[in-house]
């Protein structure tokens, strides 16, 4: 997606989590499951779900603020916002506009990326390319997801899985090569989106009194298809963007992956061969965050004081279409 003329740098991170914890006991008075079965089969262990009124553009506000004070900048000077999420406050307009508005940022091009768990790193490749193009100078990139509104609390193959938030990302550029985004790829399989959707709501199936009552506006996956999709996929995306950047497995400092499934992150480390030490997760805090997961792991990790400048960080993600998508950065 990007090409390597200046550099695109990170400036600053910053991420969200709504208040309210939701235990996976608290699931279990809700579906027949249990925290045993979850843990084990996910590593998840709680989640957060946003409040009643508190829409996916509040969420990515608080990490686009917070990305903006670590940053340092002046907010006048972004003149681009995209939002990768799944679960915008409305099919139009955009959340990245109404963000626009509630950040008071008065020159951008603002618009939405959907490519559901992907959606930020394909946001980082396309932020690196617009800024690159020299059109644009800082861009703010979010993450940010609601996913509770479109879990369905009588299917428990689903449900336990999801959580809410959102993170975000200054990018710009400079006139330095060699650092920041080294390269980001993307891809998608869109055959089968059966596999992982939430059916109603759009076009096909505009909402009804029966579409309401068949289900349809909930999310839908076969877990046990995307399982294995995934550890393919994101073991593709890892070695085809180190092959594409000139870097190889043994390079990486830290690798900053989508947080579907514990399970999913250590076929991937088993497959690179790199340590689950250099891995950053944060799935049992917080479960799958979709489109805000890499990001609000990103943005922690770099808060712990797990990156430092020179550090070589893989990010990549899986999701619905199927899309998956990978990033290269030397930290700055
Ligand atoms: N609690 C208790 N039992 C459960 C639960 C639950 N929450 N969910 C399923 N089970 C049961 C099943 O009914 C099944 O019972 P049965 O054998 O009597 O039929 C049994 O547990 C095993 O079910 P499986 O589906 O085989 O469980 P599996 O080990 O495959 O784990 C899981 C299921 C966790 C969903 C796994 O397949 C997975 O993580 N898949 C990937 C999902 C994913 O990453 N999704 C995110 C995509 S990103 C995006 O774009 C949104």
């Amino acid at each position: 997606m990007s090409s390597q003329k200046q550099s695109v740098i990170i400036l600053g991170t910053g991420s969200y989590v709504p208040e309210n914890i939701v235990t996976n006991d608290d699931m279990a008075k809700m579906v027949d499951t249990s925290d045993e079965w979850i843990r084990t089969r996910t590593g998840i262990c709680e989640r957060r779900f946003a409040a009643e009124g508190e829409a996916t553009s509040d969420m990515a506000c608080a990490a686009g603020e917070r990305a903006i004070q670590a940053a340092g900048i002046d907010r006048n000077d972004i003149d681009l916002i995209i939002v990768a999420t799944m679960t915008p406050d409305m099919p139009f307009p955009s959340t990245a506009c109404l963000v626009q508005s509630k950040l008071q940022l008065p020159n951008v091009c603002a618009f939405d990326v959907q490519a559901a768990c992907s959606g930020f790193v394909y946001t980082l490749g396309i932020a690196s390319s617009m800024l690159q193009s020299g059109n644009f100078n800082k861009a703010l990139v979010i993450g940010a997801e609601k996913t509770s509104p479109i879990l369905d609390f009588e299917d428990r193959t689903t449900c336990v899985l999801f959580g809410d938030g959102a993170g975000a990302a200054i990018l710009t550029r400079e006139e330095i090569e060699g650092v920041g985004i080294l390269g980001t790829i993307g891809g998608s399989d869109g055959s089968d989106p059966s596999v992982l959707q939430q059916p109603a709501g759009g076009s096909a199936i505009p909402a009804s009194v029966d579409s309401i009552q068949a289900r349809q506006h909930y999310l839908k996956m076969n877990g046990k298809e995307i399982f294995k999709q995934a550890v393919r996929v994101m073991g593709q995306a890892s070695a085809d963007i180190l092959e594409k950047v000139g870097h190889q497995a043994s390079d990486i400092d830290l690798v900053v992956p989508h947080q579907a499934n514990m399970r999913i992150i250590d076929s991937l480390a088993k497959r690179m061969k790199i340590p689950m030490e250099k891995f950053h997760n944060n799935l049992e805090r917080y479960g799958n965050t979709s489109a805000a997961s890499v990001a609000i792991a990103l943005d922690e990790a770099y808060k712990a004081g797990r990156i430092k400048s020179g550090d070589i960080i893989l990010l990549v993600a899986f999701g619905a279409g199927l899309t998956w998508a990978s990033s290269l950065i030397k930290w700055h």
